[in-house]
């Protein structure tokens, strides 16, 4: 029987929650075009739209706030963030932003310009934006046992080095302003990579003088899957292992709402000083002064507690196996998903559980709305509303390998009964799938249309 770690915590403070009725659920899809973004929060049950920023703090994170500096320039809480940040991944120069996509903006608007390429194992999809809203192109290597559901492969997320390599040799380093690495892969049903990938990729990428930035919001989890799979570093700590990985790179893009479990913040760091001092005068621009950037003080002091709780073993382990004991639950009942277990989120293959509904009717909408009609339970799809994309020069409509709803689990949130009502509602609609259909879109924006668009079923 699946089973995992007991919380390493006990609850002081809960928020209740209520499961309106069958009738209001009907209505409230029907009011919000059938976009789970546009519910509101007491309309939800159970929320696995994202465990970005979604966490619960703890009484030490919680007591830090009120340590919180609000000095415009030179505030404490700063100082203590930057000696966390440089304890643990050891760059140089940082600059908080308001939440990671920021930190990407930046990046992207000091380095990328129309016709370059952004390659990565895969970009998620602010990142995909924020390189396309510079007239480039994110291109993702990731290795082909992604895409294959079933195949258990301890690193899903490795880059395919060959691919990379290659890419590059063919469009030429002028085009590449800085290669990229996603730890763990979002939107690759949240696999770890490998230390072995992230020493091979940073080689390839250094060996042709590309910087080397690590989309790095779920680092920990990455470390921890490092100790637990690869060879030779189940005596190391996640801190030591953390470190060796950001010792291979030359920034990162973090969103901070993730592994270190605040409800916003991000940051962009670095070794060089140029682009540093260029980021700073970005981030005035758009976020801030660079010692808080876009954040209150105390925003900043809670992200520097978090980076260290997020690091925790005993956490971590009671965090991975949760999403462990999701899956197998799944499993149990032949419901497929991505195996193994992502690290923050389990992903259901809503491809292979209903092939009766064509990508072009969005098989994966439709088992989110599915979820949320028949339990309130939110999810999201990660398919082809979010990654479908119109080949520029023939029009046609090129699809994502998978078509996936992922139910993300927010950290130190929900418990075991939470966990087993989400099986319990998945089984039994998988017990009537047929009775599913697809949907069509009647409105959508240009960029990351997912989180507007309205839909109606077919
Ligand atoms: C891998 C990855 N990169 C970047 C982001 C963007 O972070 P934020 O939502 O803080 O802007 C996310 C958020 O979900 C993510 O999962």
């Amino acid at each position: 029987m699946a089973t995992y770690p007991p919380e390493p915590f006990r609850i002081k403070m809960i928020e209740p929650i209520h499961l309106i009725d069958r009738n209001q659920r009907a209505g409230a899809l029907r009011r919000v075009n059938y976009n789970l973004f546009g519910l509101r929060a007491e309309e939800i049950f159970i929320d696995l739209l994202t465990d970005s920023g979604t966490g619960s703090m703890s009484q030490t994170q919680w007591a830090a706030l009120m340590t919180g500096d609000e000095s415009y320039a030179g505030a404490r809480s700063f100082y203590r963030l930057e000696k966390a940040i440089h304890e643990i991944f050891g760059f140089r120069y940082f600059v908080p932003t308001h939440q990671g996509r920021a930190a990407e903006n930046v990046l992207c608007t000091l380095y990328v310009k129309a016709g370059d390429y952004i390659p990565s194992n895969m970009h998620f999809d602010t990142t995909d934006a924020n390189i396309r809203a510079r007239g480039g192109q994110p291109v993702n290597l990731v290795d082909e046992s992604a895409f294959d559901p079933t195949f258990r492969h301890p690193f899903k997320g490795n880059m395919d080095l060959n691919k990379l390599q290659a890419f590059i040799e063919e469009v030429g380093v002028e085009k590449i302003p800085f290669g990229m690495l996603t730890i763990t892969n979002n939107s690759g049903g949240g696999q770890p990579v490998s230390l072995e990938n992230i020493r091979n990729v940073s080689k390839i990428y250094h060996h042709f003088g590309i910087p080397f930035f690590i989309d790095a919001c779920r680092y920990a989890e990455n470390s921890f899957f490092i100790k637990q799979r690869e060879q030779g570093y189940s005596q190391k700590s996640t801190l030591e292992i953390a470190r060796e990985i950001f010792a291979l790179a030359d920034g990162v893009t973090m969103s901070a709402k993730k592994d270190a479990i605040v409800n916003i913040g991000g940051f962009l760091a670095m070794n060089d000083q140029d682009m540093y001092q260029n980021a700073c005068n970005e981030l005035i621009l758009r976020e801030g002064f660079p010692t808080y950037g876009g954040l209150a003080g105390r925003d900043l002091d809670a992200i520097a507690v978090g980076l260290w709780e997020g690091l925790d073993e005993d956490y971590l382990a009671y965090r991975l196996g949760q999403t462990g004991y999701l899956a197998e639950r799944l499993l149990e009942k032949d419901i497929p998903i991505i195996e193994p277990a992502g690290g923050h989120a389990v992903y259901l293959d809503a491809g292979r559980l209903l092939p009766h509904i064509p990508q072009s009717e969005f098989p994966g909408q439709s088992l989110s709305i599915a979820l949320y009609l028949e339990g309130g339970i939110r999810s999201i799809e990660i398919g082809s509303v979010m990654f479908a994309q119109k080949n520029p020069k023939s029009g046609e409509t090129i699809y994502p390998k998978l078509e996936l709803v992922r139910l993300a689990i927010p950290r130190r949130v929900y418990t075991q009964a939470h966990l087993d009502y989400v099986a319990d509602t998945i089984i039994q609609i998988a017990s009537k799938r047929e009775e599913l259909r697809g949907l069509m879109i009647t409105y959508q924006p240009a960029l990351l249309r997912h989180f507007t668009a309205h839909f109606e079923p077919l």
